[in-house]
């Protein structure tokens, strides 16, 4: 498959008429079908509509289209912060809300921050944002330890596996790799393209290793790092992050502690000084509500030790610590620094995510994920639907993953619920991807009362499933 190929088949959501299933490191052997020709792109409506102005624009998506200029008309000096925010939501071209677990549905002012004028990345206004940045991330990750280090580089959430396998494992060293699903397959590859040993603990699909069983496994051999995926986002397998650490420190007190919580930090309680972890990585994209591109993680105070005494230099230049640590101390000092060029829009947009974020009580924000990720669950059991998380105790609550009644495959629903004007994913752990998709209820889409994506999409499953001739749905 040519490069260009490849590109066009991440773009195919926005087509509504072919469904391509998802090709990863793990399914590229798949057979290749006449669909796996290269699809040309097809610039979005918008983009053709010259003539239209944010304020001529409808939002179709809702249970009621209004179109601004009416409601200008209603309401011309817009004082009420309610009609405010549902004028700026309704700025952004109407579009099938994306409830995948990841990029997700972003704010209308977090998008705007996007299209700041350029500035200069070395200049006091833009290292001022990225020192409150780093800050606010301290409150995000509940840590006031001044030995836990931020870290904000530009990349995805990979980039974090890489920061640790590279920083803090050596040739040699051993990982303990808790497997909730696909995401620690693929961590444990880069552990070892970093030379360091990983051994997966793995449970049965939608479970997660038992509490003795890591014990066990502690005991037997001398780990340096352990890292467990909060929420395992092609399962939405949630584990429980204090109890492991728990054990951890009781029994392998120095092996360090490790969170892939790409797909919880925002909407999972991490209480990072409280529960003595070592690093917490995520991206932007997820719950945060940010768009995609910056790798964000904590390292604790004896994570940086660990750094600090390795034998052996790190295995990487561009996400070396050695480089990061000293530009990311400085912004928080505001004080101008360079090793390579941080992108200014999206370190905006990210100050302007945690801003709101940090406007309500963090508590309040996850009880009401909780909340509506129970509904969620509840609500798609009576249409008669099973999750692949069958125990409540492991079910996140930012995204819920759901087996497709027998026989029906994610191309045969997930068009029908595009065209109803919401975007899930399809399967992605490589057992079982045929046969479930997944629905991401994170950031806007759950904390604006003024969005109705949630409810849409249950309606949206509930008939989509009656169309397709499953009893599920009846
Ligand atoms: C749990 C988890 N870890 C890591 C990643 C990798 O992040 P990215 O795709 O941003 O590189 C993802 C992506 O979805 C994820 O869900």
């Amino acid at each position: 498959m040519s490069p260009n190929e490849r590109l066009s088949l991440f773009s195919r959501h926005f087509n509504t008429n072919s469904h391509v299933p998802l090709r990863t490191p793990f399914t590229i052997e798949r057979e290749s079908s006449k669909d796996d020709k290269d699809t040309p792109w097809e610039p979005p409506q918008h983009q053709k509509q010259k003539s239209t102005t944010p304020l001529e624009q409808k939002r179709s998506f809702g249970t009621q289209t209004t179109s601004l200029q009416e409601e200008g008309k209603r309401d011309k000096t817009l004082a009420d912060s309610s009609t405010k925010k549902s004028a700026k939501m309704s700025s952004q071209p109407s579009h099938p809300a994306l409830l995948i677990p990841g990029p997700i549905e972003f704010d209308d002012e977090v998008l705007a921050s996007m299209s700041h004028y350029s500035e200069s990345h070395v200049g006091m206004p833009f290292v001022n944002t990225f020192g409150e940045v780093l800050t606010m991330l301290r409150k995000l990750f509940q840590t006031t330890n001044p030995a836990s280090q931020p870290f904000v580089i530009s990349g995805s959430g990979t980039l974090g596996w890489d920061q640790v396998a590279a920083n803090l494992g050596e040739r040699g060293d051993e990982a303990l790799v808790l497997h909730t699903g696909y995401f620690a397959d693929s961590f444990a590859d880069c552990f070892e393209a970093y030379g360091v040993k990983a051994t997966q603990l793995k449970a049965p699909i939608g479970d997660r290793p038992q509490l003795d069983e890591v014990e066990k496994a502690l005991k037997e051999k001398d780990y340096k790092i352990i890292t467990i995926t909060h929420t395992d986002t092609s399962t939405g397998v949630l584990s429980e992050i204090k109890p492991l650490a728990d054990l951890v420190r009781k029994v392998s007190p120095k092996t360090l502690i490790v969170v892939d919580a790409v797909c919880s930090v925002g909407c999972e309680n991490i209480e990072f000084d409280n529960w003595d972890l070592d690093v917490v990585l995520t991206a932007s994209q997820k719950a945060i509500g940010c768009p995609a591109g910056l790798s964000i993680l904590m390292a604790s105070g004896r994570a940086i030790e660990t750094f600090k005494n390795r034998a052996t230099p790190p295995q990487t230049y561009f996400a070396s610590w050695k480089n990061w640590m000293p530009i990311m101390q400085n912004y928080e000092a505001k004080k101008p620094s360079y090793f390579a060029t941080p992108s200014p829009q999206l370190i905006h947009a990210l100050h302007t995510a945690l801003t709101q974020i940090m406007a309500r009580p963090l508590s309040e924000r996850f009880a009401k994920n909780k909340e509506v990720s129970q509904h969620v669950k509840k609500t798609i059991g009576e249409m008669g639907l099973k999750q692949l998380a069958t125990k409540e105790e492991n079910q996140a609550a930012g995204m819920t993953a759901i087996y497709l009644p027998e026989g029906l495959t994610p191309p045969e629903i997930l068009p029908t619920l595009m065209k109803k004007g919401v975007i899930f994913a399809g399967g992605l752990h490589k057992e079982i991807a045929t046969k479930y998709v997944r629905f991401g209820h994170m950031g806007v889409s759950v904390m604006d009362d003024k969005r109705d994506d949630i409810e849409r999409a249950l309606k949206a499953l509930k008939e989509g499933l009656a169309e397709v001739g499953s009893k599920s749905g009846q």
